[in-house]
């Protein structure tokens, strides 16, 4: 039938967010409960904290969801929970509410990958500024099959998706991700949690030539990236190396904004550098970035130059649906016309699934 809502539950870090979408994948309500107030002081997110506020969160959140959609429980059609990748204790939050209410309303259970998710979030923006429906969706309106990106505060993976549903993990980091490196040398920098907006703030009063960090892995043929190196590149270049004869300059807000911009420029190469490897490797012509460090400007800036000048498609997620949301769980569509169902007994996956 062409008509059906699906109910979307987010709650793998530390965002409660829930959503509904209706089966053209129009984004009817997006809810999200930041804990951003919770951990900032922690300069992290807690794993024990961040539950404990989902269990407070997901109820409220859901309702909200409903509401603001206009609609009313008995109307969904289907659930969909994110399971994979996350906190265990997070995850476990939003499964438990999924469950309950897939079961009690008698309506299918999908289950999201999340990752997967930020991809689709390409997707529902494309659609949308088309104005163009899923239901009539023809060949030029897919993103499909494309290099999936993913830079987030947990994850820099690179996947080959052949279809929303069908994908390959070609690599991922073997250490710190894009989006915690921004965090962590934000913390080095004193800009405060979280690190990306500060850092890409601070960055444009910077040179981005003033400092040479490492690019690690740029020229290597392989799929991977790390950032712990670059990072322990800043914290020696921000306050010197213990018992050295010669030791940087005061940490002002002038150096501050240089190794900001160097940083920035660093993480950026590397990102844009896998991902065309990737579309080499994949012979795809599309590329589709989201997550958290999707929203920095110097990154979608030099990505859009590199699919100009190389010849590819490029989307990225709009600002709104690269951090954590629901409304990327309209993916959950794509599963239940599939008949890709889950059953009530469904697990979490906190790791990394391939
Ligand atoms: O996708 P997301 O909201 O949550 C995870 O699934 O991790 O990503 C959060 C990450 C944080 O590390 C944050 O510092 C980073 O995304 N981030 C940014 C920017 N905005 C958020 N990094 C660089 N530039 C930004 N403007
Ligand atoms: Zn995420």
């Amino acid at each position: 039938s062409e008509s059906g809502f699906l109910l979307a539950i987010e709650s793998s870090c530390d965002e409660t967010a829930a959503a509904v979408i209706d089966r053209q994948r129009r984004v009817l309500s997006n809810v999200v409960a930041s804990q951003f107030e919770l951990h900032t002081r922690f300069g992290g997110v807690v794993p024990e904290m961040a539950s404990r506020a989902h269990v407070q969160n997901i109820l409220p959140v859901i309702d909200e969801a409903i509401r603001q959609a206009g609609i009313r429980l008995t109307d969904l059609t289907a659930i969909a929970v994110a399971t994979t990748p996350g906190l265990v204790g997070s995850l476990l939050i939003g499964l438990t509410a999924a469950k309950t209410l897939a079961w009690s309303l008698g309506v299918p259970l999908v289950a999201i990958d999340h990752l997967q998710a930020h991809i689709y979030a390409c997707q529902l923006a494309l659609w949308s500024q088309s104005g163009q429906a899923a239901g009539q969706k023809g060949q030029a309106e897919s993103i499909y099959p494309c290099v999936g990106m993913v830079v987030s505060g947990g994850h820099s993976n690179l996947y080959a998706c052949a279809s929303p549903v069908d994908f390959e993990l070609l690599g991922a980091t073997t250490d710190d991700a894009a989006g915690e490196a921004f965090d962590k040398v934000a913390k080095v920098l004193d800009l405060g949690f979280p690190g990306g907006p500060a850092i890409e703030k601070f960055a444009k009063a910077g040179r981005a030539d003033a400092f040479a960090f490492p690019r690690t892995f740029i020229h290597e043929d392989r799929l991977d990236f790390s950032f712990s190196g670059l990072k322990t590149a800043v914290l020696y270049a921000a306050h010197g190396i213990q018992g050295a004869k010669v030791q940087p300059p005061p940490l002002d807000d002038a150096r501050r904004a240089d190794l900001a911009a160097s940083f920035q420029a660093a993480v950026v190469d590397v990102l844009v550098a896998k991902a065309v490897q990737a579309l080499k490797k994949t012979r795809y012509s599309s590329l589709c970035v989201g997550g958290g460090v999707a929203a920095n400007q110097a990154f979608r800036e030099k990505l859009e130059q590199v699919a100009k000048k190389r010849g590819f498609r490029l989307h990225v997620a709009p600002r709104e649906l690269c951090t954590d949301n629901a409304a990327m769980g309209g993916l959950g569509w794509e599963l239940v016309e599939k008949g890709r169902l889950a059953p009530l007994d469904l697990d979490v996956s906190p790791g990394l699934i391939r």
